[in-house]
């Protein structure tokens, strides 16, 4: 059977790409940021996922706002990379698991969640990003992907309690798959930031150092924030915690934190990142 060894949550912030491709990783703005992954690559080395899961949200690339599905999974055979603009250089494709996503996808349509299917999807830095922080050299990836597409763009978007439902479904779609794979699930974007009005900058440190400890002891805590209230204590676009959700759910109670890390600021974002082990 598949099982979940853990999960990876981490910010996405495109400046990543550029510092990756400058090679900028021991620069003392970048080493306080990717000097955290150093624990996270030794947890990988160990875990072995086969398969990754990521939650993720589109920022306009593959989704725009003419089109813009709540929840939606990929089920293509591999997934390009392209650049949004930012003039980084993207990545190698990364390889799909065209059966474990429709496997997924059956199991959430029968459990109520009707998503979008996409058996063609390109990805941006919210997904490319996060993989090249935990595979660098972006060339070769040991894992093939399931993409999770969650809408943190285009009101109304799902509320927290409905994102950590739709991956507690998820996991239960992985825990009912008939093959042996290591599945690691990764949750992206956060934590607090707001890049746009009057509140561009907006940081709060008090309330993502309170989310990085509920999303461990007591996740459900998180889930009864509306998304108002995410948008005023987390930004507007801190409101991509409700990845960290999403992958949180799919997980299970029974976790052990392997690492975590925290950065102020990385662009204009808040930068988190929490390795959960499966314990069950
Ligand atoms: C930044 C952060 C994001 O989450 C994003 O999608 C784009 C930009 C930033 O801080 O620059
Ligand atoms: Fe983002």
């Amino acid at each position: 059977m598949a099982r979940i060894v853990g999960t990876v949550s981490t910010s996405h912030i495109p400046a990543i790409g550029r510092a990756i491709a400058k090679n900028l990783q021991d620069d003392p703005y970048w080493k306080p940021f990717f000097g955290g992954f150093e624990r996270v690559h030794e947890w990988l080395s160990r875990a072995k996922p086969d398969v990754a899961v990521v939650a993720y949200n589109d920022h306009g690339l593959n989704f725009f706002l003419d089109r813009m599905p709540t929840f939606a999974v990929g089920a293509a055979p591999q997934y390009v990379n392209a650049d949004e603009g930012w003039g980084i250089p993207s990545l190698t494709p990364f390889r799909g698991d065209p059966d474990l996503s429709w496997h997924i996808i059956e199991s959430l349509v029968a459990d109520e969640f009707d998503v979008v299917t996409c058996q063609e999807m390109l990805v941006d830095h919210g997904f490319a990003l996060p993989m090249a922080l935990l595979w660098p050299g972006g060339t070769d990836w040991p894992v093939t992907t399931v993409p999770i597409s969650v809408n943190t763009v285009q009101h109304p978007l799902p509320t927290p309690a409905r994102c950590y439902k739709l991956g507690q479904a998820i996991g239960r779609a992985i825990d009912s798959y008939d093959e042996d794979l290591r599945v690691v699930v990764i949750g992206t974007g956060g934590l607090s930031h707001q890049l746009d009005g009057t509140r561009a900058g907006f940081i709060n440190k008090d309330f993502d150092l309170m989310c990085m400890e509920k999303i461990v002891s007591d996740p459900e805590a998180l889930t009864r924030y509306s998304i108002p209230q995410l948008v005023e204590l987390a930004g507007a676009q801190g409101v991509e915690l409700v990845n960290w959700l999403v992958a949180r759910g799919m997980i299970g109670k029974n976790v052990e934190k392997v690492h975590s890390n925290y950065h102020i600021p990385i662009s204009n974002t808040a930068a988190g990142l929490l390795v959960l082990e499966n314990r069950a």
